[in-house]
């Protein structure tokens, strides 16, 4: 049984941003498929901050009334973008591909949006902030306000170093940043240990830090077909190699609080 202490503390309220400098490592995906499993024991929003090329919708397959842009442009509240995603447990706050005002958010109303996304997170205990590529200060600013910082990267050297650029970046502005790695797309669980150590090695040598692994993600067909299907990847195929890869990684998250 919960003792009231307990069921306190599993209700703390947690912000996770998920960045990693360069497109398409599967941030998104990670996003959507860590938010179906925290869903399961958390009440759990999910936020596309891609403000640049959002495409959480797109991937779960949602045609919504309102979005970020509908915030920004005035016609919506944050907490009216609000929707639960149908089949995931979760709620979405989605983007809007290409629509270039939010990329181009004045730090000020930046700082608006993220202020109601305080207050709307009070009643979540997991909200999940997919951010968008580079290293640019509004993606910087979101992960700001993030309580832990998970960056995501795959052997591909580029990967690396634009995963060792934000770690770099996001260490200089806060020394104590909370920071964790995930190895997407490996071929085996060792090669992408090995991805890690490579990561783990710069972080030592030059930044004195050693940000954990969370864990590493295989490569896994099922992966492509479930977003061809605009499905989450639990509902589609809960018993896939990278299903249990990223409920394995949201143990390694409740492990390390
Ligand atoms: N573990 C995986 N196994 C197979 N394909 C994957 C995996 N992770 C991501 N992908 C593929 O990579 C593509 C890009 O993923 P996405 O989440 O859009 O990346 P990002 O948000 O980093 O740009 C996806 O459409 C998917 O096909
Ligand atoms: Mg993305």
């Amino acid at each position: 049984m919960m003792t009231t202490a307990t069921a306190a503390k599993a209700a703390t309220q947690r912000i996770l941003a998920v960045a990693s400098g360069k497109g398409g490592v599967g941030k998104t995906w990670f996003s959507v498929t860590l938010a179906q499993t925290l869903a399961g024991s958390h009440r759990t929003l999910l936020f596309d901050g891609d403000l640049g090329l959002a495409n959480i919708d797109v991937q779960l397959g949602l045609t919504l009334d309102r979005d970020l842009a509908s915030v920004i442009s005035g016609n919506a509240t944050l907490a009216q973008a609000v929707a639960p995603c149908p089949h995931g447990g979760f709620d979405v706050i989605a983007g809007r591909s290409g629509a270039g005002s939010l990329a181009s958010l004045s730090p000020a109303r930046l700082s608006n949006l993220m202020s109601q996304l305080t207050t709307l997170a009070a009643s979540y205990q997991r909200i999940i902030l997919d951010l968008g590529a580079g290293i640019e200060p509004t993606v910087r600013t979101l992960a700001s306000y993030a309580h832990t910082t998970i960056i995501v990267t795959t052997d591909d050297p580029t990967a690396l170093t634009d995963a060792y650029a934000f770690t770099k970046l996001t260490a200089l502005r806060d020394p104590n940043a909370d920071l964790a790695i995930v190895v997407n797309l490996a071929e085996n669980h060792q090669q992408g240990r090995r991805t890690y150590d490579t990561l783990l090695k710069a972080c030592q040598n030059f930044l004195k830090i050693s940000p954990p692994l969370l864990g590493v993600i295989r490569r896994d067909r099922l992966v492509r077909e479930a977003i061809r299907a605009q499905s989450p990847l639990l509902t589609r195929s809960p018993n896939s190699p990278a299903a249990a890869d990223v409920e394995a990684v949201a143990r390694q998250l409740a492990a390390l609080k």
